[in-house]
């Protein structure tokens, strides 16, 4: 009987520790699932590719505004060539990984990814997207003073905002590049841009912009991520940055579009510091304009642009080098005021139209 009652005992608390080692594997899971799953915090910000794409939900939720919307993503496997489209966003997202100083491919740019720029793989509104490329292309530009194919576009980027060299048309890479470009723009009638296309255009400054003022706002607003050098901040693996380069050897070179006050105000303004939209701009317009001044008066890669602009009437009002067609220097050429030489510009153009 003794012994009986013992065994009873013992059976007991064997269950009962039983029980209390699943309870405890289950708390030490939730914490697990816990931390991981936590959203991140701007430290770890590991930079998460979230398109806004078209959805039921989005469109009506989106409805109000008519800003142009990427595709639905999901849709992307019903196109014959999906994989080549789902490995160009992957390139665009990721480009430093494949094409980047360690990159998989091959080594052909500096670590920076076309994302850095397009935002959200090219879909975000006011954000650099690729929503008229498509529609536009192929088009007369002046920069090179010839009909550009979205493959010379491409590669313009690769050699100026990527500080690298072109890729070649027929690799796999271009292809996917632009298959994904195509099909980001494919419900986009010929010939159009639509609302929220691109960067913001801000309007002129009366005064030019000040790379003092500037420095303010980039200690304020930008430095917590981009660095005191504007050295950006590479990924724990060193494949790529967590917060890309504003200056310096791994930045964009002096022949890229962000170098020209203009599209870095703009892209600032609508998109900086990160996670701010065009609706909800976080920049005033004179601290936009100042703070674009004093990176790109910091010292970058210098590209050979002597074969740039052959014809120099066409240069835009903020291209920072001569000759110039006008009388402007290139001090106001680059940091402004602008107006007067836009002013000049137009006068210019519409003479010469009406002479024709
Ligand atoms: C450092 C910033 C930066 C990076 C990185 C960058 N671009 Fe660009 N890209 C720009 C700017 C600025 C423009 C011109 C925007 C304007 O003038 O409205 C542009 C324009 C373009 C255009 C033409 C858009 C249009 O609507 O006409 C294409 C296509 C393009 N880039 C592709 C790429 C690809 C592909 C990559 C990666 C290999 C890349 N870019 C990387 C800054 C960048
Ligand atoms: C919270 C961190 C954070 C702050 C603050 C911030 N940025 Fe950025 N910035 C980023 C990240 C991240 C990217 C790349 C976005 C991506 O890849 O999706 C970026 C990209 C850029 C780019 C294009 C890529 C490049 O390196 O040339 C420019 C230009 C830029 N930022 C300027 C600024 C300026 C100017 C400010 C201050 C007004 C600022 N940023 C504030 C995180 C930040």
């Amino acid at each position: 009987m003794e012994h009986n009652n013992e065994e009873n005992y013992i059976k007991v608390i064997a269950k009962l520790i039983n029980v209390i080692i699943i309870l405890l594997i289950v708390v030490v899971i939730l914490i697990v699932i816990n931390i991981t799953g936590l959203p991140s915090s701007k430290e770890n910000a590991e930079i998460k590719f979230i398109p806004k794409t078209k959805t039921p939900e989005t469109v009506t939720e989106n409805a109000a505004s008519d800003l142009w919307m990427a595709p639905d993503t999901s849709l992307i496997k019903k196109e014959s060539n999906s994989e080549l489209i789902i490995y160009g966003r992957e390139l665009i997202a990721h480009t430093s990984v494949y094409l980047g100083v360690k990159g998989k491919i091959k080594n052909l740019s500096n670590g920076m990814n076309c994302q850095n720029c397009h935002l959200e793989a090219g879909t975000k509104p006011f954000g650099n997207n690729y929503s008229g490329v498509a529609s536009t292309y192929p088009k007369f530009r002046e920069r090179s003073g010839s009909i550009e194919s979205i493959y010379k576009r491409v590669n313009d980027c690769f050699e100026r905002s990527l500080n690298g060299n072109a890729l070649h048309t027929s690799s796999k890479e271009m292809q996917a590049i632009t298959a994904y470009i195509k099909w980001l723009g494919k419900d986009v009638p010929k010939g159009e841009k639509p609302k929220g296309a691109g960067l913001t255009e801000l309007a002129y400054l009366d005064r030019a912009a000040d790379p003092q003022k500037g420095k303010e706002v980039y200690s304020f607003k930008c430095k917590s991520c981009h660095g005191i050098n504007g050295e950006g901040k590479l990924n724990a693996d060193g494949l790529g940055y967590q917060y890309p380069p504003l200056w310096g050897d791994r930045s964009y070179n002096n022949g890229a579009g962000l170098y020209r006050l203009s599209r870095f105000a703009g892209y600032v303004k609508s998109n900086m510091p990160y996670g701010t939209n065009g609706e909800s701009p976080n920049l005033t317009d004179e601290q936009a304009w100042d703070v674009a001044a004093f990176v790109n008066s910091q010292p970058r890669p210098k590209k050979d642009l002597s074969n740039d602009w052959p014809k120099i009437a066409g240069k835009p009002v903020d291209h920072p080098f001569g000759p110039y067609a006008d009388k402007f220097n290139e001090q106001q050429h680059k940091y402004g005021p602008f107006k007067e030489i836009a002013e000049l510009k137009k006068n210019a153009s519409t003479s010469s139209a009406t002479k024709k």
